[in-house]
């Protein structure tokens, strides 16, 4: 038997409401900061990413989908949003609208990573990006707006740490700094940080090997060489966060996995099996536009993973199915059971009627088997009558009714349905 290739998976009807819920959300809570949503190929050329990304990080290194089409193209699988979105933001011109621009998505990406809880080779992102605003404001509404997207889904435990890695100029003396620690500790340093504390020393921070992470816990600090800006701009973004009383620590060490960032970044963490995991990432990245071309045009944004999430929302969030099943009995056709369906159908009630030819009997245990809302009893006299008869499965009760009053009936909530109920049966 064919299988799923390791660390992809297959998204079952069982949660796929789940899913529904969080791209609800996601494109309710863009609606109230108006956001618009943007689509970029599931492929770009390889050279975007290792522009943008990083030639020295994980993601280009390490995990990257790389493939030569027919023509001979070196292009790659999208390992994050923000790159695409930036290229599309360029190629067509957006900047020449009014600023700031902004737009969200949601799409599928792909890291060929070590698969483990929460982290797969194919996953999808909400993200938000924004061009053409310098402002702490900005840096600020995304990270409220993260938090409000974790609200609405129900997800409360989670901890937003932030830190700024400051701008090209204040990190070129932390850069030094960091080497000459590099340098001195180079014994007790992992490979990959050998060659990144000469390529890209900010990397080493980043680095995944515990060993690494213990010795550089005593690594130069990039707080203590931000120049006066990026410590105003950090200031700022605090102060906003603070007035809207959204709790953060300041993690000295996040730096993000990804080379574009300048000034703030964020992330949000929650446990998973008792274990830390990211679901939300994001920061400024002010010179990426200008790297892939354009002019000097300052950015932010953040996307959230939804693998993880999924996994996090729980089952009480989710409005349960609702639905009719028309049970008929033998004597009625299936044109007769067809006609009314379709009318309950064209009035936006979800209907199903009986596929396999059951028994009476067998539909009735089957629509409570597949937790109908309720079941329409269907027989020649309702028919010859005009009368029908639902039975409300969630309440145990059951109600006769005129074929006109059916849709209305049925729209009707639980506590509607429990006084018709009530009044029908004194
Ligand atoms: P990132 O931190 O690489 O940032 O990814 C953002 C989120 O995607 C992570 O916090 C995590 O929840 C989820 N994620 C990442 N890798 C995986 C994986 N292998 N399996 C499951 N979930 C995963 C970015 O991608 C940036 N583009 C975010 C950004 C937007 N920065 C500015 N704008």
């Amino acid at each position: 038997m064919e299988q799923k290739p390791k660390g992809t998976r297959d998204i079952l009807p069982n949660v796929i409401r789940k899913w529904h819920f969080m791209e609800e959300m996601a494109r309710k809570l863009a609606k109230q900061y108006n956001i618009d949503e943007i689509r970029t190929p599931t492929f770009e050329n390889e050279t975007l990413y290792n522009r943008s990304v990083g030639e020295s990080s994980d993601i280009v290194t390490k995990e990257m989908y790389t493939f030569k089409d027919k023509g001979g193209r070196s292009l790659a699988l999208r390992p994050e949003g923000t790159a695409g979105v930036v290229r599309a933001f360029l190629e067509n011109g957006l900047f020449n609208n009014a600023q700031p621009t902004k737009v969200f998505y949601i799409a599928n990406n792909f890291r060929y990573e070590n698969t483990q809880a929460g982290r797969f080779r194919e996953f999808s992102q909400f993200g938000v990006e924004y061009f053409g605003s310098q402002e702490p404001i900005v840096d600020a509404e995304q990270i409220i707006m993260a938090s409000k997207y974790l609200a609405m889904l129900g997800i409360n435990n989670v901890e937003l740490q932030i830190n700024s890695i400051g701008c090209p100029k204040c990190r070129a003396n932390f850069n030094s700094a960091l080497r000459e620690f590099a340098h001195a500790h180079k014994d007790e340093l992992c490979q990959d940080c050998n060659k990144r504390m000469e390529t890209n020393p900010l990397r080493m921070l980043d680095c995944k090997n515990e060993k690494c992470q213990m010795v550089l816990r005593q690594a130069p600090k990039l707080s203590d060489y931000l120049c006066d800006e990026c410590k105003q701009h950090f200031k700022s973004v605090l102060s906003i966060l603070d007035s809207r009383k959204i709790k953060y620590s300041i993690n000295t060490n996040l730096v993000r996995g990804l080379d574009y960032y300048t000034k703030t970044v964020f992330e949000f963490v929650a446990m998973l099996e008792d274990k830390p995991i990211t679901v939300c990432g994001g920061g400024r990245y002010d010179k990426l536009v200008a790297e892939i071309g354009g002019n000097d045009v300052p950015a932010c944004g953040f996307a959230c993973g939804l693998d993880r999430l999924v996994y996090l929302i729980d089952d009480k969030m989710i409005a349960p199915k609702d639905f009719v099943y028309i049970a008929n009995t033998p004597d009625v056709s299936i044109t007769e059971v067809l006609a009314v369906a379709e009318v309950l159908r064209s009035a936006d009630i979800a209907v199903e009627t009986n596929l396999t030819n059951r028994s009476f009997k067998a539909q009735m245990k089957y629509a409570d088997k597949i937790c109908a809302n309720k079941v329409v009893i269907l027989g020649q006299k309702e028919i010859d009558s005009g009368e029908f008869v639902v039975k409300n499965l969630r309440l145990g009760s059951e109600c006769t009714m005129k074929a006109s009053d059916l849709v209305k009936y049925i729209k009707l909530d639980s506590e509607s349905i429990k006084k018709i109920t009530k009044t029908f049966s004194d």
